[in-house]
């Protein structure tokens, strides 16, 4: 991969570049959590976003997406967000200059193989892989952590998706074989060692792009936002979701608002499971941590609502399966993938039943991923 990239980005620009590549990632549990401060459990997996950078000191910057065949132009004052591909790339620029950093253009060839949509955050590494570029070309000094903001902060002013810290936290922060226990409110973590003996991680692709889900996702945000302010209202020690239970949804949200008091105790329960959930992995009970997967896919689709048809037909095809330990969808939601832990030994026919059941029924291909873990943003060298 290194080769090719560099190749194209000779045959588009001069100079010699840099490659980074930044993963994408999975989520075994805490879903929709992460900006309501809980903990979430991402690993980073071997799909990327590979860029190859050099700088220019022109104030410009040059741009060109393999993928989309698209070369850009662009002076550095003069970013703006746009519905495209560039937006996560401008999105960043912006942030590290608004952050006091000195950068004086540079030309970037992108390329990835995180399908787009999936749910697999293409977008937030190719954020993470962007600013983790720029920082070692001009060797700004930013911290991991930092640089994980930006990507964050790009996200929200630029893509318009006022999302959590998971997706860039798993691209720069991912090991191998190892799960990261992030609690989103300090940004302490831990690695979980991921054992899962005999077992596979298969994702199903539902195919079904997420074109509400920014607008729903914002709105999710914001109905739990309007939940907890009103508990804090009652309970004044409240801080987080992690303080409240459901008998306090019950008695202060219900009676305000059906809907809210649904997302919040989705948000309360989710809590729970995920610090189940880290037990069952410590203690290499799959059985039960596959349980709470299914739990968290009703409840993303009764509760919360950030499911659909497509994605609840590949669960419930699944669910009675005794080779298939848990599943449930993954990420924003509203389509892109589920994550199902699968006997190695059953893979291939689960693969051929369920291609042929859910083009039967929805019209549409299955793509399947396999995929393993890996180290988080790198040089490529
Ligand atoms: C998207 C967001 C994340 C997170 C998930 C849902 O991937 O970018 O911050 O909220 O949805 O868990």
């Amino acid at each position: 991969m290194k080769t090719k990239i560099e190749s194209i980005f000779h045959q588009k620009f001069e100079g010699k570049p840099l490659i980074v590549r930044s993963p994408g990632r999975i989520n075994f549990i805490g879903e929709h959590v992460d900006y309501n401060g809980g903990y979430v459990l991402p690993a980073a997996i071997d799909k990327y976003i590979y860029v190859a950078i050099d700088k220019r000191n022109d104030g410009i910057i040059g741009l060109y997406s393999v993928n989309f065949d698209v070369k850009i132009e662009i002076e550095l004052n003069n970013l703006k967000p746009s519905n495209d591909f560039s937006t996560y790339v401008f999105g960043v620029v912006d942030q590290v200059i608004k952050r006091g950093y000195s950068i004086s253009g540079f030309n970037i060839v992108i390329y990835g193989d995180i399908p787009v949509g999936a749910g697999l955050s293409s977008s937030a590494a190719l954020e993470s892989a962007v600013a983790f570029a720029i920082n070692e070309v001009y060797q700004l000094g930013i911290s991991k952590l930092e640089l994980v903001s930006i990507a964050q902060s790009a996200e929200s002013t630029f893509a318009g998706v006022n999302c959590g810290v998971m997706d860039m936290f798993a691209s720069i922060y991912g090991q191998k074989d190892f799960a990261i226990k992030l609690d989103c409110n300090s940004l302490q973590f831990e690695y979980m060692p991921l054992v899962l003996d005999g077992y596979s991680l298969v994702l199903f692709n539902s195919n079904v792009k997420h074109s509400l889900a920014s607008s729903a996702y914002n709105v999710r945000r914001r109905q739990c936002e309007i939940g907890l302010n009103r508990i804090k209202h009652f309970l004044p020690k409240v801080n987080t979701f992690r303080d409240v239970t459901e008998s306090n949804l019950i008695e202060y949200i219900l009676p305000f608002d059906k809907e809210i008091f649904t997302r919040c105790l989705y948000v309360v329960k989710e809590i729970q499971r995920l610090n189940e959930a880290c037990q069952h992995l410590a203690n290499g009970n799959l059985q039960a941590l596959g349980q709470l997967l299914y739990a968290t896919h009703d409840g993303l689709s009764l509760e919360y609502e950030v499911s659909c048809f497509e994605l609840d037909f590949l669960i419930d095809e699944v669910k009675g399966n005794s080779n298939v330990l848990g599943a449930r969808m993954m990420g924003g939601g509203f389509g892109g993938c589920t994550i199902n832990i699968v006997k190695d030994e059953a893979i291939s026919e689960l693969i051929d039943s369920l291609k042929v059941n859910y083009l039967k029924t929805t019209g549409l291909h299955l793509e399947v991923i396999k995929v393993q873990t890996v180290n988080g943003t790198e040089i490529v060298v």
